[in-house]
């Protein structure tokens, strides 16, 4: 793994509350390397209580933290505003934040499919966009100049049962990053895609212990992001796929 001592690194989290996002924070907070890296934290879900506890930890370990609680669906670029007001750049986006609605295919609604694409779709574009109008202004030279990773899902590339909503919106995730990753070839703005597999979060509520079982937790997703984001400058991963020991559930 590469060091950058004490190069300041404003990092974004989406999803920051609960499952994934909330794991990516706490690994990347109690990294063995925290005191060569000056990081600085935007964390943003919907539940203040999830990102005050979050912040209090963060802040423990000397990081600047900053929390914004609001719904990526009806502003999708109000945490990467906040976190330029604040901190002036944005290094990392790390693009957690998702829904899931499961169903039959014919019993599947018109809400259903709304409430998913508003936020895994248009919110995830609408955020995307402007992340990366950011990080491409920034004014550090030929290297690397910004990162993004969202976790799309293995769904994103294997239909699923019951999935018809969530795998397109799943699908159409990684299209976005396959296209903007042509364009970070240019800009020096790396453009991870993470395929997590089950993970047991609560996006899925309550499971059978024999499905539990089968299932990966969250840091096991969180960890191999948090290596990613600290991989070499020379390097971009920009396929992560990570799924449980003995395959999809
Ligand atoms: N768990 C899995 O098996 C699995 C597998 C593959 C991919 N994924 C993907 O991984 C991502 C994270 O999933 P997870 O399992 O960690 O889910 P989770 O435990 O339900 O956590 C999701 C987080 O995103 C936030 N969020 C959801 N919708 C939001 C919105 N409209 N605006 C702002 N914040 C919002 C939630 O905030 P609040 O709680 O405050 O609402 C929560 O903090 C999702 O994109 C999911 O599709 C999950």
């Amino acid at each position: 793994m590469n060091s950058h001592p004490m190069k300041e690194q404003v990092i974004v989290v989406t999803g920051a509350g609960k499952g994934i996002g909330r794991a990516f924070v706490e690994t990347l907070i109690s990294h063995p390397d925290l005191k060569t890296r000056n990081l600085k934290l935007c964390l943003t879900s919907r539940t203040l209580s999830d990102l005050t506890q979050l912040k209090d930890h963060a802040e423990r370990r000397e990081i600047e933290t900053e929390i914004v609680d609001a719904d990526l669906a009806k502003n999708p670029t109000l945490v990467l505003e906040k976190a330029l007001s604040r901190f002036k750049k944005i290094h990392a986006l790390i693009h957690c934040a998702g829904v899931g609605r499961f169903g039959d295919f014919l019993s599947l609604t018109e809400d259903d499919l709304r409430y998913t694409m508003a936020t895994n779709v248009e919110a995830t574009f609408l955020l995307l966009q402007k992340a990366y109008e950011i990080m491409k202004s920034s004014p550090e030279g030929k290297g690397l100049r910004g990162q993004i990773q969202v976790v799309t899902s293995v769904a994103a590339e294997r239909p699923f049962p019951h999935s018809a909503v969530y795998c397109m919106s799943k699908y159409a995730q990684r299209g976005l990053l396959d296209v903007m990753r042509g364009y970070g070839y240019q800009d020096g703005i790396r453009i991870l895609d993470v395929r997590a597999g089950a993970t047991l979060t609560p996006m899925w509520g309550e499971v059978e212990p024999a499905q539990e079982a089968k299932m990966m937790k969250p840091e096991d997703v969180a960890i191999p992001m948090v290596e990613a984001l600290f991989a070499s400058e020379r390097a971009s991963i920009e396929i992560l796929t990570i799924r449980p020991l003995h395959g999809d559930i």
